[in-house]
């Protein structure tokens, strides 16, 4: 007959909040590796670079073969990575730790390749693939966080819910193009 309290009792709760309060939004109750989350973060934030500047790349380039409609979609794929972006530099700082928008290593730390492609639907099939990457290991990060970190799992998760509408978008475009 363990006597398990449901919740922290309130004392000890307003002793806790005290301490390192320079740590802001990181508490003691934070049962999340910061340094993997963090590490995470900079991996998904050059996934989504990568992603901002392959969707303008392929949006210049559709605009100029007057691919009007394509065009308009991965604008709009641009922008919406932005703000993933912009999102998740945003709760690297939250965590106490530094968004890395070194171009350097770009690459290597993105998860999602960057492929120009030489036709539309070379374009498409690349950005599909890309936003396929993202959705599984946006997915993996969702299940690593768990219960430990409820803030950045239900960030990515609505984070998440965007890149499965571009895949949807980008299998549509595709099937219009045969
Ligand atoms: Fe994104
Ligand atoms: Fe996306």
């Amino acid at each position: 007959m363990a006597d398990k309290p449901f919740l922290t009792d309130i004392k000890t709760l307003r002793e806790r909040a005290r301490q390192h309060i320079e740590n802001g939004a990181v508490t003691e109750g934070y049962s999340a590796d910061r340094e993997t989350v963090i590490k995470l973060f900079n991996e998904a934030l050059a996934t989504e670079i990568v992603c901002v500047l392959r969707y303008k790349r392929h949006y210049f380039m559709a605009s100029g073969i007057n691919a009007e409609g394509a065009a308009a979609e991965f604008l709009e794929h641009a922008n919406d990575e932005q703000g993933h972006a912009d999102q998740i530099a945003q709760r690297i700082v939250q965590l106490q730790g530094e968004p890395n928008f070194n171009p350097e290593g770009l690459l290597m730390r993105s998860h999602a390749e960057y492929v120009e492609g030489t036709s539309l639907t070379e374009m498409i099939k690349e950005d599909l693939v890309a936003e396929r990457i993202a959705i599984d290991s946006y997915r993996e990060m969702i299940r690593y966080f768990g219960n430990d970190d409820p803030t950045s799992r239900h960030m990515m998760e609505g984070i998440l819910a965007v890149e499965e509408e571009h895949a949807d978008d980008l299998v549509t475009l595709l099937v219009h193009m045969h």
